[in-house]
This record gives C-alpha cells, sequence and structure tokens, in this order.
C-alpha cells in the first residue's frame, strides 16, 4: 500500500515541485561562461558587470552574448522584483571594444544560433539589443570605458547612459571605416539621440567622441567629474525608480520606445541586411584581415585603445 503523506509532507512535496518549475523556467538556454557577475541590492536594482575574462578588451564574442542572452531571458520573466538594471564593466579601458570582428567573415562557427530562435528574423546579437530595448525595466549604463560599434549600440539600447570624464571613454560607430554599416542600427539610434547631421559626421568618419562632448550633444545624459560622483548619482536615480510600481516602468517605456526607436522592420531591413550583404563584399572582408593583423588578434594595444586616432594606420 502506498504510504500516505502527512500535510508536512504534501508541503514539503509540493514546496520541492516548485522550486523543480521554477529552476526548470531559469534553467539557461545557452551556455554560460561566468562573462557577467551581478548584485542586487539594493533591493529592485540589479547591478550587472560586464567583464570578458577571454578577452583583454572587453570583445563583444560569444561568450558575452550568451551570457547576456541568459540574463535577459531571467530579466523578462515577470515574477522578477527587478525594476532598474544598471550595466557596467570590469575592464577600465573598456565598457565593450566592439564585435568579434571574425563573426561576419567565412570560417566563423558560430557557437551561438546565427538567427535568433525567437526573433526569427534577427541575428542573434541584433535581436539580443532589441531585447534590451525593451526590458520591463529600466536600464542604465554606467560608461567607463571605450564602447565602439556594438558597444556603442548596446549602450544605446539601455534607456539612459552616463559616465565619467575619464580619457577612456570613447564611444563610436567604427563600422563606415570597415566598409559596412551600424548592422544592429546604430546609427538610426544616434540619428534619434543626437541628429542627422552630426551622426553622419561621426558614423561616416568613424570618429571617436568623449564624454563631455557626447554630453553635449545629447549621445550620453550626462558626464561626471569622477567615478564616484557617477556612481554616487546613478545610485540614486536607480533606487528612486526602484521604489515605484513595475506596471508604470514598462508603460512608460512602451510609449518612449514608439516614438524614439526604429520599427523592427526598418532595423532589420535598412541596418541588419544591409550589414549582412556588405560583410560579403571584398573590401570590409580585406580591412578586416588587416585589423586582426594590426591588432594581434584583436589584444590591447594602440589601435584598439586609439582606434580614432590610429585608424588611417590601416588605409596606408
Ligand atoms: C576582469 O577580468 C580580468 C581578467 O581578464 C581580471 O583581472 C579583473 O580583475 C576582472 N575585473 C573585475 C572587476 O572583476
Ligand atoms: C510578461 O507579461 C507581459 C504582459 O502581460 C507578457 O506580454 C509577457 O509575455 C510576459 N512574459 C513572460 C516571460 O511571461
Ligand atoms: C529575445 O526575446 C524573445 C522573446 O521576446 C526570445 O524569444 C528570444 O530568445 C530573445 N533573444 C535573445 C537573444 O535575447
Ligand atoms: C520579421 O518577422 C516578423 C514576424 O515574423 C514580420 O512581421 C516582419 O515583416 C519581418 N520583417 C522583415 C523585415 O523581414
Ligand atoms: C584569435 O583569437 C580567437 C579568440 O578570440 C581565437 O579563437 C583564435 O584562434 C585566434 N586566432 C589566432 C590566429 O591567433
Amino acid at each position: 500500500m502506498a504510504p500516505r503523506l502527512s500535510a508536512l509532507g504534501r508541503i514539503i512535496l509540493m514546496t520541492t515541485l516548485l522550486i523543480a518549475a521554477s529552476t526548470t523556467a531559469f534553467a539557461a538556454r545557452y551556455p554560460s561562461y561566468g562573462m557577467l557577475t551581478t548584485k542586487t541590492t539594493p533591493a529592485g536594482v540589479m547591478t550587472v558587470v560586464i567583464n570578458n575574462t577571454f578577452s583583454s578588451i572587453n570583445l563583444f564574442d560569444a561568450h558575452v552574448q550568451s551570457d547576456l542572452a541568459n540574463l535577459i531571458e531571467e530579466l523578462q520573466a515577470n515574477d522578477t522584483d527587478v525594476r532598474v538594471v544598471l550595466f557596467e564593466s570590469g575592464n577600465p579601458e573598456f565598457f565593450i571594444s566592439h564585435i568579434d570582428v571574425n563573426y561576419f567573415f567565412p570560417g566563423y562557427e558560430d557557437p551561438l544560433p546565427h538567427f535568433d530562435p525567437g526573433l526569427q528574423n534577427m541575428t542573434f546579437p541584433t535581436a539580443l539589443l532589441w531585447n534590451i530595448t525593451q526590458l520591463p525595466q529600466a536600464t542604465i549604463a554606467v560608461i567607463e570605458g571605450r564602447a565602439r560599434g556594438i558597444g556603442n549600440e548596446f549602450l544605446m539600447s539601455c534607456d539612459m547612459r552616463f559616465a565619467s570624464l575619464s580619457p577612456s571613454v570613447l564611444l563610436a560607430q567604427l563600422e563606415t571605416s570597415f566598409g559596412l554599416n551600424p548592422g544592429a542600427g546604430g546609427a538610426m539610434y544616434l540619428s534619434r539621440l543626437i541628429g542627422r547631421g552630426l551622426t553622419f559626421e561621426y558614423v561616416f568618419a568613424s570618429k571617436d567622441i568623449d564624454a563631455a562632448t557626447a554630453e553635449r550633444y545629447g549621445w550620453i545624459n550626462r558626464a561626471f567629474l569622477t567615478s564616484a560622483e557617477l556612481r554616487e548619482y546613478v545610485q540614486q536615480l536607480a533606487a528612486r525608480i526602484a521604489l515605484f510600481p513595475r506596471g508604470g516602468i514598462i508603460g512608460t517605456k512602451q510609449g518612449i520606445n514608439a516614438v524614439s526607436r526604429p520599427s523592427m522592420d526598418v532595423l532589420i531591413r535598412d541596418a541588419q541586411n544591409v550589414i549582412d550583404a556588405l560583410a560579403a563584399t571584398p573590401a570590409p572582408f580585406a580591412l578586416s584581415q588587416n585589423f586582426l593583423k594590426a591588432t594581434h588578434n584583436q589584444s590591447l594595444g594602440d589601435l584598439e585603445l586609439n582606434y580614432g586616432t590610429e585608424l588611417e594606420s590601416l588605409f596606408k
């Protein structure tokens, strides 16, 4: 005869089943590499530190993308108490350097699906950033270090951007210098932030912008003299927003996204599909090979640090 469970036994069994169910729901979909450190104090505020330990320049490679996709899945769930997410970098020179340029070219073995299984006509990195734009949390990039290409697109996928006035803060969309275009919509987002003329200037020239100028143009919300002032301001802002009900954050974001984000179709057709077509032409391939050689395979050095002033050496 099957033993009958006591009331306590039933409670324990149900609790175990519930824990098992929620563990299943949050089982990471993609491999985890430990590139992100998260902390959830004070209540409602999650701080995410991005540190690619496979890369001296905090490359936005498959390791970082895989971990970010798992984090996004967790943040999208409706049972999280997180109201505000702060993204920081563990690398003082690079917030996020850029994408692994190998991604676009023959021979790259992608450990991630090329197209996102959920947003099926978006490539994986494009879907990742798109998902960040519509997380049910307020998102804030806390910028110390360089962010170029998809690094800058990541910043613009966040709701707000704050930086320190450190000389290591340099932002750019550098794709045009490779014969490409900002494929995750970088020039589209930037047009809304700084206007058409300045976007053409910075993106055509693949120029770096420093924190003070970026603040003046509206590329970032604000720049602070010191790292301590940056952190104090951002912590206060985050703690305040975290007091408020989730519905207001989600509803407000829906409206701001509706008028200040490119539509998904436009982003796919006029940014993502354009870079995919350009990447199949000879010039970007040749320039990327030169770049890999000159950077010693995307390692810390003069070209990665000062791409904005050093890039002309690639054309001589
Ligand atoms: C980031 O990773 C590097 C190793 O690549 C390590 O030396 C450094 O301490 C890490 N930084 C943080 C803030 O965890
Ligand atoms: C969270 O709730 C929203 C609104 O009801 C819904 O559209 C979304 O699919 C839910 N997300 C998950 C992961 O259940
Ligand atoms: C993006 O979000 C969709 C749900 O809206 C999900 O199906 C997909 O897996 C997510 N992709 C990434 C890369 O986060
Ligand atoms: C992308 O997919 C969505 C839904 O599957 C569809 O509505 C949209 O037209 C597609 N866009 C492009 C540019 O292919
Ligand atoms: C370049 O670095 C990547 C990792 O970022 C590695 O997989 C690849 O083997 C390296 N290539 C060379 C030629 O060293």
